[in-house]
């Protein structure tokens, strides 16, 4: 296996080797487990994905998460994004499907609103937009690392709620269903996310997150918007342009993504797996150390 770093400090391509591969052998596990500690996002291109395929690939890094209520794919282990509504027609503006992308396009990093958060989220590409349709990746380990001292210890010992909800909400008031609202409420989780193989701290912040405990709300959602942006300052992301028989993975723990329009007209569909945190990847310690509630 081979190892190309995509950059900015972050971000790396593996080549000769493929998710079979991963699937079947320990040895090409083990040398794309640890590529994934270090590089935070790997890119396997030229693949041959199929559903069954990223899944057994994706099952050796941990156990699969549930895909939520609401989803496409809700009730196994695939999370379908699709611009396609019942019909096979491509959905307009306003539609649920297109708010929902929209929604994905805000910095994000994948369910810290559900209540074992995510190691990882592998991506394939099965329907590419002629143009836009990007998947673009900051390190919040790298931004971490930029921040001065005193800065980093406070938010080493500070603790963030994540609502699903509220990141819909800043697309449309009513974007998260009831049934949402119910299956995810508020969680809590440290700032910080410390990689127990390699001992990086990476910020653990999304666009999920609102509240900071023990802080008030304005202030609050004030620091979570400076580090959201220093973790997203130009310059600082990998933009991955999708081509046929791409598959990504990244570290949940330590990056934040976000997608990238591309014109209305055009079908897009996108397949992710998404892999659980266990306490072998750092879990316990994100864990508040006391029982507190959600203020909402
Ligand atoms: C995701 C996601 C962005 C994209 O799959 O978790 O945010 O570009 N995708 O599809
Ligand atoms: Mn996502």
């Amino acid at each position: 296996m081979e190892i190309v770093p995509l950059g900015p400090g972050f971000a790396a391509e593996l080549r000769g080797v493929s998710i079979q591969d991963v699937a079947a052998g320990e040895s090409a596990y083990a040398a794309v487990r640890a590529a994934f500690e270090e590089h935070s996002v790997i890119v396997l291109r030229g693949q041959d994905v199929t559903d069954d395929a990223q899944l057994a690939f994706s099952g050796r890094f941990g156990p699969l998460e549930a895909t939520k209520v609401g989803s496409a794919g809700y009730g196994s282990n695939l999370v379908i994004l699709k611009t396609l509504d019942e019909d096979g027609k491509v959905v307009q503006g306003d539609h649920r499907i297109a708010l929902e992308n929209k929604a994905n396009q805000l910095w994000h990093t994948d369910s810290p609103f559900k209540k074992v958060p995510a190691l990882a989220s592998v991506l394939s590409s099965r329907i590419i937009p002629g143009r836009g349709g990007e998947t673009e990746y900051v390190s919040t380990r790298l931004a971490f690392e930029r921040l001065d001292p005193a800065l980093q210890s406070r938010l080493e010992n500070a603790f963030a709620w994540h609502e699903y909800a509220y990141s819909r909400g800043k697309i449309a008031p009513d974007l998260a269903s009831p049934a949402e609202r119910a299956a995810l409420p508020p969680q809590c989780w440290r700032l910080v996310w410390k990689n127990p193989v390699n001992g990086r701290k990476a910020l653990y912040i999304a666009s999920h997150a609102y509240a900071i405990e023990g802080m008030d709300q304005k202030a609050a959602q004030e620091l979570l918007a400076q580090l959201i942006e220093a973790a997203t300052a130009p310059g600082g992301s990998y933009t991955h342009s999708w081509r046929e028989g791409d598959v990504l993975m990244w570290d949940n723990r330590a990056t934040m993504h976000r997608g990238r329009p591309w014109p209305a007209s055009e079908p897009r569909y996108m397949v992710r797996t998404t892999i659980s945190a266990t306490e072998a990847d750092g879990l316990e310690a994100m864990r508040p150390l006391n029982a507190i509630d959600s203020g909402r």
